[in-house]
This record gives C-alpha cells, structure tokens and sequence, in this order.
C-alpha cells in the first residue's frame, strides 16, 4: 500500500508527485502516456499498470489532469474502486464542476477535497505555492499533513466549490494585470522602448497602485463609493479615451482595453460619474442586458 496516488502526470502532476517523492513518501503514479511515469519511478514511484490499480494502492487519491471531463473519463473504470478513499482533485475547474464532482465521489462512497493551485510547476514543494482546498473537512483534516508537503495549503470550507471559485478570482485578477503590462508594453514598444527599459518603472507603478486596494475593498464592502474620492469615475472615463486614441494612433489593437471604457460608459450613463471607479463592480453584478 502507498501513502498516495497521483493520477496525471503532466506538468503539474509530475512536481506534485515529486514533491511527495520528497518527503520520504510512498507513492503511486499512472498517467494515460505511460512515458511520462518513467522518470518517476527512477525516483522510487511506483507506476501503476492500470487506473484501477492505481486506485487501489492508496487511501489518497490526488489527480490533476487538464480538465474536469478528463478527470470523469479516465477515474471511470475506477469508480467502485473509490469508497472508502479520499479523492483530492486539483484540476482547474468551475466550482459548479466541483460540486458535480463532490456528489459524483460522494455516490461512490469516497471522501471529497478540491483544489486549486496557486502556482507553476517549480514552485511546488515550496512555501509560495499556494495550495487552496475546499470540500470534506473531515477528509482535509486527515490528510493535510501529506498535503502540505504541497506548498502552503489553506482551506476555505466545506462547499467544493469554493476552491475553484477563489482560485478563479485569484486569476481574473492575474489576468487584468497581464492584460495592462501588454498593452503598455505594446505601446511603447511602438515607440522603440525596450521592454527591459520601461518594465522597472511600470513595475514601481503598478506597487504604488497596489496600495490603494484595501480601501477598494472597504468601500466595496460597505457599498459606498462616494465618501472621499479622489479619482471620480467621470475624470477617469475622459482620460481613458486618451489611453484608446494613443494606442490606435500607434497601431495597437484596442481589444484589451475598450471593455473597460464601455463599463466606465455605462457608469458615467448611471449617474456615477462623481463616484470612486469601484463603483464598477455593481454594474458587474447586474450585467447589460444584449438583445
Ligand atoms: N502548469 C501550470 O502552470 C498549472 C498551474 C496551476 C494549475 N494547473 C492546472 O493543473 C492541471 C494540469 O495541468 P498541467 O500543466 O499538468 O497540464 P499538462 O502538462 O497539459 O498535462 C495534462 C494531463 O492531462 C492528461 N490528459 C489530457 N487529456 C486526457 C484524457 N482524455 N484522458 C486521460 N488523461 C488526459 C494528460 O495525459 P497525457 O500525458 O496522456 O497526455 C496529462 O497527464 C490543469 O487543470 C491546469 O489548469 C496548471
């Protein structure tokens, strides 16, 4: 018996299952490409001849594969293997897949965690991966100490979904700031600046606006975005058109940036023009109604 499977052996799945390699553990490995578990078992994992097996050799199960319909085809011919087990499942997905997924263990008799992972593969093993779990608290609680071998975990609750949800913010979040640093360095890139040499000072810029965030998320919070404004909307929607004008008269694509200046349009249309920009995420949650 080994301590834990791993199930997918991708990029991800290969540093989770070295760094449960180690810390001393015995571990378990099947991929779909068999190749990709040679590596590891040179390093002592043991490979597993079929997805069956590699169920049966331990009581924790952890899969990361590409996708949440991945993770259903291949534990299919696994699924009465499961009962009794628990089944940590770090593929990135929704958290209704999540919660799909839960019930879908839970009628299999096995135990339940989600995950998300909050990092690339070299981190892992390390304290800056972050590693977030949702699900049975009770299964977590068991094997949290296997599981930290990971990274850094946190646990967030019992609801599966509240992983994928948190992890999916984390990215939005991500993916807004990459979306920004392209598009500066388009742009002055289109005036011969080397991305090397503007990069320090949009780095520094962007910390300085970082600062800012905590009061964003007291006034989010407290639905008040009036008290104290120093940028209104109204002023930020003039200076954005500024931000598109530029960039098409450089030839850079807009398509980054004009979904903002439409929330800002509509902002300013819904008499928030003297509101702070985090006004904005009511529109959010209340999305334009598209004929
Ligand atoms: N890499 C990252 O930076 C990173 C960071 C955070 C989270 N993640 C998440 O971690 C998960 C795995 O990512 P990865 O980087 O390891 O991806 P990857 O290198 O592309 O590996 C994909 C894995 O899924 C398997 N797979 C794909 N389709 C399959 C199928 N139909 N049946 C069985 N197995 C199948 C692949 O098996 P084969 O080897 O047989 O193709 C492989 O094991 C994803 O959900 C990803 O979003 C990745």
């Amino acid at each position: 018996m080994s301590d834990m499977t791993v199930i997918g052996l991708g990029a991800m799945g290969t540093a989770l299952a070295e760094a449960f390699l180690n810390k001393g553990y015995a571990v378990t490995v099947w991929n779909r490409s068999p190749a990709k578990a040679h590596a590891l078992a040179a390093k002592g994992a043991i490979m597993a001849a079929s997805v069956e097996d590699a169920v049966r050799s331990s009581p924790l199960i952890v899969v990361c594969l590409l996708v949440y319909d991945t993770v259903h085809e291949a534990l299919a011919p696994a699924r009465e293997e499961l009962s009794g087990r628990t089944l940590v499942n770090l593929t990135n997905g929704t958290p209704e897949q999540a919660r799909a997924t839960s019930h879908w263990a839970a009628t299999h008799g096995a135990n339940y965690v989600d995950g998300g992972i909050m990092a690339v593969p070299p981190m892992i093993g390390g304290q800056h991966a972050l590693i977030l779990y949702s699900g049975s608290r009770q299964a977590f609680d068991a094997h949290s100490k296997q599981l930290d071998a990971l990274g850094t975990s946190k646990y967030l609750g019992e609801d599966a979904g509240l992983a994928p949800l948190q992890d999916i913010a984390l990215l939005a979040g991500m993916y807004g700031l990459f979306g920004g640093v392209m598009q500066a360095l388009a742009l002055t890139g289109s005036a011969g600046i080397a991305a090397g040499e503007f990069m320090p000072l949009l780095m520094s810029w962007l910390h300085a606006m970082q600062g800012g965030l905590p009061k964003w998320a007291e006034q989010i919070d407290a639905g008040d975005h009036t008290s104290n404004v120093v940028s209104n909307l109204g002023m930020q929607a003039d200076a954005y058109a500024n931000l598109i004008d530029a960039g098409t008269a450089a030839g850079i694509s807009s398509e980054l940036v004009l979904p903002m200046q439409r929330l800002m349009k509509r902002g300013v249309a819904a008499g928030k023009a003297n509101a702070d920009l985090t006004s904005l995420v009511e529109l959010l949650r209340s999305p334009e109604q598209v004929d």
